[in-house]
Parts: structure tokens; sequence; C-alpha cells
């Protein structure tokens, strides 16, 4: 090959140099892509796709990791949520307090309950859900890997949605454990992610646990019986086998993600960018590496440009989302959680990424700021 060939990079060496948003396949080296397949092939042999002795196990394992009485698997966390509320049971129309800032799953699920959702603005010191009034009744959700304050003992937890903070502790005590259900997203992104959509329900009343498991197979409380107008909501085994491995090196996966959250914040802070604030006696999850800039769009196009993927979790709060302008909350004005939308930047985190690529990243982020400030 000539010397002018070899220097233009090619789209292979382009992807080699790149850092992804998030990348899932060196969690799948460190288990063993040959585990994987004698997993998946038992599955397959066995000619039971769906809610069968894979999901049970797994089911298994993942409640006593939570160390709650019951875990019941579903098809993805925005259905954990929905059976988990339809499981409790909402009067209708019953107002729920969330976050404005909150993935819009939690709005949709509450809507198919029967309940309202009912806006609360964000947190500015921490980005999250704050304490609320102590008569509202309240779905918490954990962003980034980090807590809601409002589980403190004062409020009527409904439920916690702890999709991005699955893992993390709160004075030791596992977020999701707060309340008397909690959802949870395996979506491929998470922290315990399946390869699809899934998702999962903890709780310690056998009367919600058996209602989400009835929901989750079109409402059957025996052969053919339906007790309850339910829906399709189960899991399938090939992805429950491969959850349950992921279990088995669950914390040490944590373990990692603080680690490169660690490097981040210590690296980067000399810049003028805002870096997540984690609370005392939190050990969180970090699932998402979340920063804060007024200059937001102009980094996110800084680090696109040189394939670093970043993403916004969210850039539209839900009060501000098409779907929802035509009720009444819609017209409320929710600044911290108007301004958060337009600042939050999520770089780049997951299991395998290098120190290396955190330093280029962190590099990247250093050569921005000078060049606006040489503006
Ligand atoms: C906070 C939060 N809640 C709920 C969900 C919904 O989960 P799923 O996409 O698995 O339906 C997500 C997923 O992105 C989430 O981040």
């Amino acid at each position: 090959m000539s010397n002018t060939q070899s220097n233009i990079p090619t789209a292979a060496a382009q992807t080699e140099h790149a850092i992804p948003m998030f990348s899932p396949t060196k969690e799948l080296e460190r288990i063993g892509y040959s585990n994987i397949q004698r997993e998946m092939e038992k599955v397959l042999k066995s000619g039971t796709y769906i809610s069968g002795p894979g999901v049970v196990v797994f089911e298994e394992a993942a409640a006593e990791y939570m160390g709650t009485k019951y875990a019941i698997a579903v098809s993805s966390g925005t259905m954990a949520l929905e059976l988990g509320l339809k499981a409790i049971g909402l009067s209708p129309k019953e107002p729920v307090t969330i976050n404005a800032n909150t993935f819009v799953a939690v709005a949709e699920a509450i809507i198919a309950a029967g309940g309202t959702p009912d806006l609360v603005d964000t947190d500015p010191n921490n980005w999250q859900m704050p304490k609320v009034a102590t008569s509202n009744i309240v779905l918490a959700s954990h962003l980034y890997g980090n807590a809601s304050a409002a589980i403190n003992s004062n409020t009527k937890l409904l439920m916690e949605d702890a999709s991005q903070s699955f893992g993390a502790r709160l004075n030791e005590r596992l977020l999701g454990t707060f309340a008397p259900i909690t959802a949870v997203s395996l979506y491929p992104t998470k922290n315990l992610s399946a390869n699809g959509d899934a998702g999962i329900i903890f709780t310690n009343e056998e009367d919600y646990a058996q209602k989400c498991k009835a929901l989750r197979n079109h409402g059957q409380s025996g052969y053919q019986m339906h007790q309850y107008c339910g829906t399709t909501g189960r899991m399938d085994d090939l992805l429950a086998v491969v959850l349950k491995l992921k279990l088995a090196h669950f914390d040490s996966f944590l373990q990692e993600r603080r680690h490169l959250a660690a490097l981040y914040t210590q690296k980067l802070k000399d810049t003028p960018l805002q870096l997540p604030v984690i609370e005392s006696g939190l050990e969180p999850a970090t699932n998402l590496f979340v920063v804060r800039t007024a200059h937001r769009d102009a980094l996110k196009q800084h680090l696109t440009e040189r394939q670093i993927g970043c993403g916004i979790h969210y850039p539209t709060p839900i009060h501000q989302m098409p779907a929802y302008t035509s009720l009444p909350w819609a017209q409320k004005h929710l600044p911290e959680a108007e301004l958060l939308a337009q600042e939050t930047l999520s770089l780049p985190i997951w299991v395998g990424m290098t120190e290396e690529q955190v330093s280029t990243v962190c590099n990247e982020v250093y050569r921005f700021f000078d060049t606006i400030n040489r503006l």
C-alpha cells in the first residue's frame, strides 16, 4: 500500500478511534461469549421461549440481589411502571407527583394506569426530584445513578423508578427498596442491561406481586381464566438467561462505572462545567455521567465532530412535549427543569471504557473551553 493510501483514514479506522456514548459489548466479552452461547442454546433447544425456567431463575437471582421477596420480570421498564401502578390501583385521575425531567415513560405509565402525572420542578442542586409536600403521592425517579430526596420517610412514596440508579445505595440501602414497589428498566443502556427490551418489578407485598404476574400475562389467574384486564408484558427467556449471567458480574461492573466517574470528576474539576453532586451517604450507580454548561449545544457539537458520543437526558421536559400540551399542567412554568433540559450533557461511560478514553474526552472538553475563551 502506498503512503498516500495509508494516510487516508478508512471508515474502519475512524470507528476504531471513535468513543461511543455507550457500548454493551465489553460486558458480554467479560461474561464470555461461550457461556452466553451455552445458555442461549439451552433455551433454544428447550422450546420454551417466554416466562420459562430461564425467567424464573433470573427472577430468583434478582430478588436475592435486591433483598426483596419478589421480583417480577416484564417486557420493558415502561411495562414495569405501568403494571406496578395498576397493581397498587390508582383512583380515576389520581394525581401522582413526578419529576418534570424524568423519562416520558413515567407519565405514560401513570396515564395508562388511570392517574394523572403531576409535575414538580427539579432540584437545582442535584438535578433530582426534590422533597415534596407530605400530602403528595409520589413516584420518585432516581436519575443518572443518583438518588431523589423524594424518598424521605415523610413522603407518601407510592413507587420508585430505579431504572437509572439500579445498584445505587443510600446509607447502604439499595435504591428501589424504599417504596412498596419499584420499577427498573433493563433497556440495553442501563446498568443491568438486556439484549433487547426488558424490565423488572421489585416488591415485598404478595398482593402486588401476584397481581403484576397476572397482569403481564393478560390478567390470567388460572388456566384461561382472566381475572384482570391485562396485557402481553412477559419477558423472553433468551434475554433472561443473559441477564442472569450479567447479574453475577453486576457489582464489579458497578465499581468500574464508579471508578470512571471518579476519573471524570477529578480531570474535569478545573473546567467551567458543573459536575454531578453526590449527596452524602450515597454510593451512586453512575448509569450516566451528566454535566451541565450553558454552552451545552456547542460542546456537544465539538465532541460529536471528534467522534465522541454524548447524549442529552433529556432535551425537553415532559410538560413541554407535544403529547401533553392539552393537559392542565402543560401550562406550568418549571424554570429549573426547563433550564436543566437546555444545559445537561451526558458524557460516555460504559463498562470497558479505558482511562485513556476518559482522558481523550476530558482533553476535548478543555480544548472546547479554550476555544470559546479565545473568541
Ligand atoms: C428513568 C426511566 N424510567 C423509565 C424508563 C423506561 O424504560 P424502558 O425504555 O425499558 O421502557 C427509562 C428508560 O429509558 C428511564 O430511563
